[in-house]
């Protein structure tokens, strides 16, 4: 007996020691200063704001909208072949991107897909931001002839002819206008970069494009009521954000290996990431220009500098006709910044969010992989034209390592019921 007793004593001492030493290596990994505290704090999910109102768009929080705008996200008949739906390019198993170095829609277009999580916060939209919301981004696309290849008057038909759309389209937006007279509106019109399309609509009474446009601007509304949903969830370095925050060490370690540690460590430090890739979504929404112009591959995407000039003009901006809140400002427009020395070959800052799922990376998908990425920051090579706002990082091979692992962390499915995230089921 007392030699059993004996034996248990010393196990009960041993796995003692063995927790506190686990803690005590937890509490020596695990320092973190109080200004880094609060860095962490600035990225953790728990600090994301709610989704900003739009209040351009009335359906923009309407259940309803979101169902249709559900179908319409999946739909292949908006395209010129049938073939082509939102979801063609923005695949929710890849956090609604498509693993594809530039997009391919009817055509093959210039940029590379951005995932949509998340996308609800940002005031401006795409690579250049030549969009100032989600309804009136979604209406890009839909008139690419790259993209989806289609236009608004055959759009309008297809909403008016299928019995369900119709039935949708009228309880959240009222009558549709009557169709049927095909002098008035020919089966395909629109302002598209297509010579005989772009005729039939300059031909048709301006009236009459008026009200195809604003059935045109409202799929557009039901498309971002759906996307509104689409919010980032908690992922692997949320939750130790949150044991940090309640100072539980042990917890901590068990969510994050050493190595993702250290990355972390790397992003809110000595990689100066946040400067840019800041806030609960890892991006500041603004344009910058991180030296990565091609001069050996013309024609030069000029990023922002195009975009600005685009958005003020657009046919669907906040200030539009087709904004559902005549008397709103439009402070984003209203202080839009228009000239800056890194809107020249700048771009978006993407959020990081699921960034191991939206390979390839940057606006013209040029790294296949985030290592080919990151060793870009380490070089950051001198900017044949314009001017790059990085300065080389010289990390070395297990530094850029840990950085990777970390950014692998960031990865969560949006918040929503699974089947926001399937083709719908009728
Ligand atoms: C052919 C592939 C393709 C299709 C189809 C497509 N997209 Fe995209 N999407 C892209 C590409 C590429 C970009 C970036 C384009 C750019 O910057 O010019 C993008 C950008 C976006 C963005 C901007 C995200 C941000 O953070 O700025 C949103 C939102 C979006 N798409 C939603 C949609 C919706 C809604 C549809 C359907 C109406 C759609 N897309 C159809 C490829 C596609
Ligand atoms: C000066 C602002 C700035 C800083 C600092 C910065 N980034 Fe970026 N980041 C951007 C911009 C802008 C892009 C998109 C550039 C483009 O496509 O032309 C980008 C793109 C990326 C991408 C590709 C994401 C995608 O979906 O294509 C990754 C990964 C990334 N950054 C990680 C980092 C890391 C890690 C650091 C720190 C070592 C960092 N960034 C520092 C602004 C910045």
């Amino acid at each position: 007996m007392k030699l059993w007793g004996l034996v248990f004593l010393s196990t009960a001492i041993l796995s003692l020691f063995t927790v506190s030493t686990h803690a005590a290596e937890a509490l020596h990994r695990i320092q973190w200063t109080k200004s880094e505290v609060e860095s962490l704090r600035g990225l953790w999910i728990g600090s994301i704001a709610k989704t900003p109102a739009d209040k351009t768009n009335g359906v923009a929080d309407n259940a309803r909208a979101a169902r249709f705008g559900h179908r319409l996200f999946f739909d292949t008949r908006l395209s010129s072949d049938g073939q082509v739906a939102c979801a063609t390019c923005h695949l929710p198993a890849l956090a609604f991107t498509d693993g594809r170095k530039l997009a391919r829609g009817v055509g093959t277009s210039g940029r590379n897909t951005m995932t949509i999580i998340g996308a609800a916060y940002s005031p401006w939209l795409f690579w250049d931001g030549r969009k100032d919301s989600l309804w009136s981004q979604a209406l890009g696309p839909m008139e690419s002839v790259v993209e989806h290849g289609g236009d608004r008057v055959q759009y309008a038909h297809l909403v008016s002819k299928d019995a369900q759309y119709r039935a949708e389209y009228e309880s959240l937006f009222g009558p549709l206008p009557d169709l049927s007279n095909a002098i008035r509106f020919p089966s395909s019109a629109g302002p598209v970069d297509d010579d005989l399309r772009r005729a039939a609509w300059e031909n048709m009474a301006p009236r009459d494009r008026t009200s195809i446009s604003t059935i045109f601007a409202n799929l557009g509304k039901a498309i971002a009521a759906y996307e509104r949903l689409l919010a980032p969830s908690s992922s692997q370095f949320d939750h130790y954000v949150k044991a940090i925050l309640t100072k539980d060490a042990v917890l901590a370690k068990s969510i994050m290996s050493r190595d993702e540690e250290a990355g972390l460590r790397l992003f809110i430090g000595p990689g100066r990431c946040i400067q840019c890739h800041n806030s609960p979504l890892m991006t500041n929404n603004s344009f910058h220009n991180i030296g990565l112009a091609d001069p050996e591959h013309p024609p030069p995407d000029k990023g922002r500098l195009i975009g600005v000039k685009q958005v003020l003009r657009d046919e669907f901006n906040c200030r539009s006709r087709h904004s559902d809140d005549q008397s709103a400002s439009c402070r984003e427009l209203d202080f839009i910044k228009i000239s800056d020395p890194h809107f020249d070959r700048g771009f978006k800052t993407p959020t990081l969010r699921n960034v191991s799922k939206t390979a390839p990376y940057m606006h013209d998908g040029r790294f296949s992989t985030l290592g080919t990425a990151l060793r870009h920051y380490n070089k950051a090579p001198r900017q044949p034209v314009g001017q790059t706002e990085l300065t080389p990082l010289d990390f070395n091979k297990k530094e850029l390592s840990q950085l990777e692992k970390f950014l692998r962390t960031l990865s969560s499915a949006p918040d929503v019921e699974p089947f926001w995230l399937e083709p719908p089921e009728n």
